[in-house]
């Protein structure tokens, strides 16, 4: 579903990843983790082609998709969950959603996407008329998720959707990035919570300084004692 070689990613002369490589096949979930600063929403930005020069190849469905603008890639289907979510606060739900099916063929099929969005998250249908900036930080986290699912991702990449979440929270996230998987959305999350994330992925990359230092099933990485080492930086 999504083929990542030799990819290097810049802020200006700042050279922050160094030939990530990674195969990501449709309908997996897979956790991306690492300490602070190793460069996951680097990467993340550089597949959805934002902020960063990048060289290298990313391939969706076999497609090259590198030399693309970031709407070109939403609209095959690459959608981004950005890290703070990013939402509009001034902006009612229903606005912040209606805002995710921007494109085209999303914009299309927009009034029954929401309808689908309102099952998975009944919150959101319960708030709708209120301002973004008014929600909880869980329920704000569904606005974002439920915006970028408007766009009717292939792919969902989600950065630290659980950062600053009560507990209750996180564990509707991970509930709800199972139900992602039902509906045959393939998932690429960035997660501290990394004993939550690597009980859910399938698979899960390490990534350390900007390179991807360990990868493997989600099972198998949480008993690697390089996890500790990569992750704590010891
Ligand atoms: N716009 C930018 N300009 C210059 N350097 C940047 C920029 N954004 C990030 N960096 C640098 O790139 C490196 C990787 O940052 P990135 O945000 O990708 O890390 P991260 O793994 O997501 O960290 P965190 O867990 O704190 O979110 C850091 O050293 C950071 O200072
Ligand atoms: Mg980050």
């Amino acid at each position: 579903m999504l083929e990542v070689e030799n990819l290097d990613a810049f802020y200006g002369q700042i050279h922050v990843l160094h030939g990530v490589s990674l195969s990501i096949k449709a309908g997996d979930i897979v956790g991306l983790v690492g300490a602070n600063a190793a460069g996951k929403s680097t990467l993340m930005y550089s597949l959805a082609g934002l902020r960063t020069t990048c060289a290298g190849k990313i391939r969706l469905k076999n497609e090259a998709i590198e030399d693309m603008p970031t709407h070109e890639r939403v609209r095959r289907g690459l959608v981004l969950v950005p890290e703070r979510r990013r939402l509009f606060p001034f902006m009612t739900v229903l606005e912040n959603l209606q805002i995710g099916a921007y494109s085209d063929g999303a914009r299309a099929l927009a009034h029954q996407t929401m309808r689908e969005v309102f099952e998975l998250l009944p919150t959101l249908s319960e708030r709708r008329t209120q301002l973004a900036g008014s929600l909880s930080g869980g329920e704000q986290q569904m606005v974002a998720i439920g915006r970028a699912l408007m766009a009717k991702p292939q792919v969902l990449l989600l950065d630290e959707p659980t950062e600053g979440l009560a507990p209750i929270y996180v564990k509707l996230l991970f509930e709800l990035i199972t139900s992602l998987r039902a509906l045959g959305i393939t998932v690429l999350i960035v997660e501290q919570n990394i004993h939550h994330v690597l009980q859910t992925a399938d698979r899960a990359y390490v990534l350390e300084n900007g390179r991807i230092v360990l990868e493997g099933s989600g099972r198998a990485l949480l008993n690697d004692e390089r996890l500790k080492v990569a992750y704590l930086g010891l």
